[in-house]
């Protein structure tokens, strides 16, 4: 028997690390969801689409083909736009500046959640994001609210741009981190929010060891 796994929370505590060592572990796919809104992002900012206009969404969004590709030679799953692997280049800082006013439009969130639904229809996945619990998979046998301190994500997040970008100061970070964090849980359309009957995993102080042997342990309780 398989299960659907949802891991949501703020930004940078670590919830692509955890849903990437589970989804190993498990033998499951393991979807990034945040990586599809910072593609679109990336699309509407190459293609100069101005996303406060419905239509001009609309149309890009036909537009747009995503896909995941396993990369054979580290084995991870990476985001490809239009047949071009953006997976780098999505985490850069100018995409982390937009992504959450991309991911607040109703037709960008539509176009995201039906494809994280069709990709999720036959259990066996972890997705990672904001609404997965709540909005995506709302029956998902295990939900996990994950969080961390503030200074704990803003070096983990440093630490991660720094090797790509010595440009990059603590500052900028903590303050892109802050204002995506108020944007994705104000917005009107799923705000990122706890379910109800999510699980908290507070990851401040836990190893990685740590933290995979206690949702190992939550998945055995469902299984
Ligand atoms: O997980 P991430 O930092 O790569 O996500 C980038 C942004 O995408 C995040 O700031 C909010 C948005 N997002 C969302 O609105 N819903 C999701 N399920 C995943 C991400």
């Amino acid at each position: 028997m398989k299960i659907t796994i949802t891991i949501d929370g703020w930004s940078s505590c670590g919830k692509s690390t955890l849903a990437r060592q589970l989804a190993r572990e498990l033998h499951y796919v393991y979807i990034d969801s945040g990586a599809m809104y910072r593609a679109i992002t990336l699309y509407f900012l190459r293609n100069h689409v101005d996303w406060t206009n419905p239509d001009a969404v609309e149309q890009a969004l036909a537009r747009i083909k995503l896909e995941f590709v396993t990369n054979h030679k580290n084995g991870q799953t990476e985001t490809w736009l239009n047949g071009e692997n953006v997976e780098y280049v999505i985490r850069d800082l100018v995409i982390a500046e937009k992504v959450s006013e991309v991911a607040s439009v109703k037709e960008v969130r539509d176009f995201a959640v039906s494809r994280q639904q069709e990709m999720g229809k036959n259990k066996g996945i972890v997705m990672d994001g904001r609404d997965i619990g709540t909005v995506v998979f709302p029956h998902a046998e295990l939900k996990i609210f994950m969080t961390a301190d503030e200074s704990v994500r803003v070096r983990r997040r440093y630490k991660e741009l720094y090797e790509k970008n010595p440009n990059v100061t603590l500052e900028e970070v903590k303050q892109n981190l802050a204002r995506r964090d108020y944007i994705d849980s104000h917005r009107a359309i799923s705000p990122l929010r706890q379910a109800e009957d999510a699980i908290v995993l507070d990851n401040s102080h836990l190893t990685m060891r740590e933290q995979l042997e206690i949702a190992q342990h939550w998945v055995k309780e469902r299984l």
